[in-house]
């Protein structure tokens, strides 16, 4: 499967059940002095989650440009470091204003990937938040996981840095639940497909896709101290990336190596193998 398939299969897959397809906003954000760039799919719906826009669709689909090079997403450190990072991607996404929730957001995500991508369900782990002194645990995620087919042993529980998203300092936030790939040659190895490698070191698993189910409004009191207020009506905003689910469906390691990114390199590539062109002379001032 190309990744421009990858693309389409995600986004034909939610415009089949009621998502409105909508482009990808500039990597710039109009409107929004809280962000440099662009840095996830629901940046341009920011107003519906907080329920200050309507529009007449309440669940939306869209492949997001996105560049996360600062700011509170800061993929800048990682690149060259690992197979999966690259500051610049695509960010495939599925959106509910209001509409469905947490139940249907993982049903979606269960059935594409497991019957669309026809991903092995023994490839996929699952974490949930675990909760802290601000937000209790995601115990619901945890049983919608095993209710659609995930083995329980499967789905872990992890804190706030890794399973509470917020697109920065303020705005709609929640707790989230992410989705991991196996990227080993063989799934039945039982140390390396194993819990232990989920948000660990290296690359043997992939974080593919991220459920967030926004819930909360974080803004900043005068005094400096920020507060979490619910959201007008609990709603979903996910991300998976293009490049790295494009690398899962190619069999690839590295998402360097999909259709998306090698020809890039392979061009680059080539110019350094050209010779040099004779150098033009300045002419005098
Ligand atoms: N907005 C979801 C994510 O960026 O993971």
């Amino acid at each position: 499967m190309t990744g421009d398939q990858v693309r389409s299969t995600f986004l034909g897959y939610f415009e089949r059940n009621g998502h409105k397809i909508v482009h990808s906003s500039p990597l710039l954000p109009a409107n929004d002095p809280t962000l440099l760039f662009t840095n996830a799919g629901m940046n341009q719906f920011k107003d519906l989650f907080l329920g200050i826009e309507k529009r007449d669709y309440t669940r939306a689909a869209s492949s997001q440009k996105c560049i996360r090079a600062g700011g509170k997403h800061n993929d800048l450190d990682e690149v060259g470091k690992t197979a999966r990072h690259h500051t610049f991607f695509e960010m495939l996404g599925n959106f509910s204003f209001g509409d469905y929730f947490k139940e249907d957001a993982i049903k979606y995500a269960w059935d594409l990937l497991v019957n669309e991508f026809k991903l092995d369900p023994e490839r996929l782990w699952f974490s949930v938040f675990e909760g802290d002194e601000e937000v209790g645990p995601d115990d619901e995620a945890r049983e919608l996981w095993i209710k659609v087919g995930a083995r329980p042993e499967r789905v872990l529980g992890f804190g706030r840095k890794d399973n509470f998203w917020q697109m920065g300092d303020t705005g709609p936030c929640g707790p989230c639940s992410e989705i991991h790939y196996y990227m080993g040659d063989d799934p039945s190895d039982p140390e390396k497909n194993s819990p232990h490698w989920v948000n660990g070191p290296g690359d043997t698993k992939m974080e593919i896709w991220n459920l967030v189910f926004m819930k909360y409004n974080r803004t900043q009191e005068p005094d400096g101290t920020f507060k979490l207020t619910p959201l007008p009506a609990p709603s979903v905003d996910t991300g998976m990336g293009l490049e790295r689910m494009t690398a899962v469906m190619q069999h690839v390691k590295t998402n360097y190596d999909t259709d998306l990114i090698k020809p890039i390199v392979e061009f680059a590539a080539s110019l350094g193998t050209q010779a040099s062109p004779p150098a033009t002379p300045v002419p005098p001032a």
